[in-house]
């Protein structure tokens, strides 16, 4: 089934909260402490899950709504309940508080920006609803478990990957993802770090990961400078936008563009397709966060961090499917 026909269906569905949360690791320390609340057996107890994705515009988002519901579906004591925040701040901390407010037993948010997100998330936390943060970060350590690959690691070995690509003042444009998320600030640091100099960074914008926002930044780049090498784009729809803008100006044979994704059906297929020259993998954790909500709502210890692994894909190995960051 297609998740979107899904999500809408299940926003239908009236919270059923018969489930109690039991001990768990990460509960705010002034949590009440839980029992069950009847003697019914365990395995007839339905938990209701709710997730907040800060927008469904881009296919990594629906493909991480996607992995969640197809994680879901295996677990008959799961109902997933999720909102799309459409890109809005305030829309999504409402989303928190209107699954606090009904009861849900546990909650994932994959939030649009770290600070703005922090305190509902922390109040969700305080009173003891487990809460796993999804891709990008919040602020401080009131949450129950955060699940994301390494975005410093992915901006370094992308700096890394392009110091060797290119020769001695190669120009260089970098189109960030949003600066208010994580990711954003992390893929540009790493990628500071790897690239050690090397090349001239002549142009850096914030596209805010959207690619109608990357490929006007381009047509300004391109505008403004007659010669540049490499775009590194923070995440594929970036890189394609950019692609887009310099194909327009029949430049796009002379740069070489470098993403963040690599899903299957958009980064790995631009690599393939030669519109891309590297992408490196963005795993969207939708399984992982399934399978901790699991453990935490069956009482178990989960870890704070969990750090999923990257590939990069470049066109000498995408048909060997890459090869993993190390
Ligand atoms: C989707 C997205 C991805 C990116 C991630 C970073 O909204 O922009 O393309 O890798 O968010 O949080």
């Amino acid at each position: 089934m297609k998740p979107g026909s899904r999500i809408s269906e299940l926003i239908q569905i009236s919270f059923v909260s018969t489930g109690l949360l039991f001990g768990g690791c990460g509960k705010g320390s002034d949590a009440p402490e839980s029992t069950p609340k009847s003697t019914s057996d365990p395995a007839d107890r339905v938990f209701t899950i709710g997730m907040s994705q800060c927008n469904l515009g881009e296919p990594w988002r629906v493909q991480m709504n996607a992995d969640i519901e197809a994680a879901a579906e295996t677990h008959d004591e799961i109902t997933m309940v999720f909102k799309d925040a459409q890109n809005d701040t305030l829309k999504q901390r409402s989303h928190i508080e209107e699954f606090v407010s009904a009861g849900v037993d546990l909650i994932m948010i994959s939030p649009k920006e770290a600070q703005p997100l922090t305190e509902p998330v922390a109040k969700a936390y305080q009173a003891g609803i487990p809460v796993v943060v999804l891709d990008r970060a919040v602020l401080g350590d009131e949450y129950t478990c955060f699940i994301g690959a390494d975005n410093v690691k992915i901006g370094k070995a992308a700096g890394k990957w392009i110091g060797r690509q290119i020769g001695e003042g190669a120009k260089i444009v970098e189109l960030k993802g949003l600066m208010t998320s994580v990711p954003g600030q992390d893929r540009h640091n790493g990628f500071v770090e790897g690239l050690a100099g090397k090349g001239e960074v002549i142009f850096e914008a914030d596209m805010k990961w959207l690619e109608p926002e990357a490929r006007k930044e381009m047509d300004s780049a391109l505008a403004r400078f007659e010669d540049i090498d490499i775009v590194y784009a923070h995440n594929d729809p970036g890189a394609h936008g950019a692609y887009l803008a310099a194909k327009a100006a029949d430049r796009e044979k002379d740069i070489v563009f470098v993403g963040v994704d690599a899903l299957p059906h958009e980064g790995v297929a631009y690599v393939t397709q030669g519109i891309l020259d590297a992408t490196f993998q963005y795993p969207t954790g939708g399984k992982e966060a399934v399978d901790i909500s699991m453990k935490i709502l069956s009482g178990n210890d989960v870890p704070k961090k969990i750090v999923l692994g990257s590939r990069l894909f470049t066109k000498e190995n995408v048909a060997k499917g890459g090869e993993a960051l190390n």
